[in-house]
């Protein structure tokens, strides 16, 4: 499966942590890259120096027009999933997300869309899926690991990122941190 974040909204210069947090919980969880309306250099150098040296090949574009980068994933057969309160919650749709959106076979390409700020209504009426992480309002990082997870079932917690320059040796108590010897596949 292809997974790509938009984030629409030019709140980045304030919020550059959660910006940040978006892409952090992005690359960890699955998906391949981030888009975001607002240019912010410092939100991708900090990701790409983690990228860097955990593994994989997530990408960050910024400056991104939103109503182009989505009609573009939609004629090349993608989906878009936009998270907001408002919209359907998540365990009445992501049964049909899943297989509508072929979620199983890796070919299926989602895009999921998170708000900055408030964003405009026309994204309510492009996106395929309006989709709430519980009908109350929190936050943009939570949503969007709790979508991706429920997206995935579970599966992105145990992925391998291929040309990490370190990894972690999982442990019970204690912290262990190797250099990494072999390139493993990613998912
Ligand atoms: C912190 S909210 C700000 C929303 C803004 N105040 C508004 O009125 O639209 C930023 C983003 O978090 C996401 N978000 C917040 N709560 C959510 C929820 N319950 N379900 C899905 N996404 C949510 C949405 O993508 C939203 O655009």
């Amino acid at each position: 499966m292809e997974i790509v974040v938009l984030i629409v909204g030019d709140r980045i210069e304030r919020d550059k942590r959660v910006t940040t947090h978006l892409g952090l919980v992005g690359r960890a969880l699955g998906a391949i890259g981030m888009l975001l309306t607002s240019e912010n250099k410092s939100v991708e150098r900090s990701i790409r120096e983690v990228t860097k040296r955990w593994g994989g090949n997530f990408f960050v574009k910024t400056g991104v027009r939103w109503r182009e980068e989505i009609e573009r994933w939609k004629e090349e057969g993608g989906r878009v999933c936009h998270l907001t309160m408002y919209g359907e919650n998540i365990l009445d749709v992501i049964a049909e997300i899943r297989e509508r959106a072929g979620a199983k076979e890796e070919k299926a390409r989602i895009m999921v869309v998170v708000g900055a700020e408030k964003v405009p209504y026309e994204l309510f009426e492009t996106a395929d899926w309006n989709i709430a992480v519980s009908n109350q309002p929190h936050s943009e990082i939570a949503a969007l690991a709790l979508f991706l997870d429920y997206l995935q079932d579970g599966r992105e917690l145990k992925a391998q990122f291929e040309h990490a320059e370190i990894e972690i040796v999982p442990k019970r108590r204690g912290k262990e941190v190797r250099k990494s010897k072999s390139e493993s596949k990613s998912i």
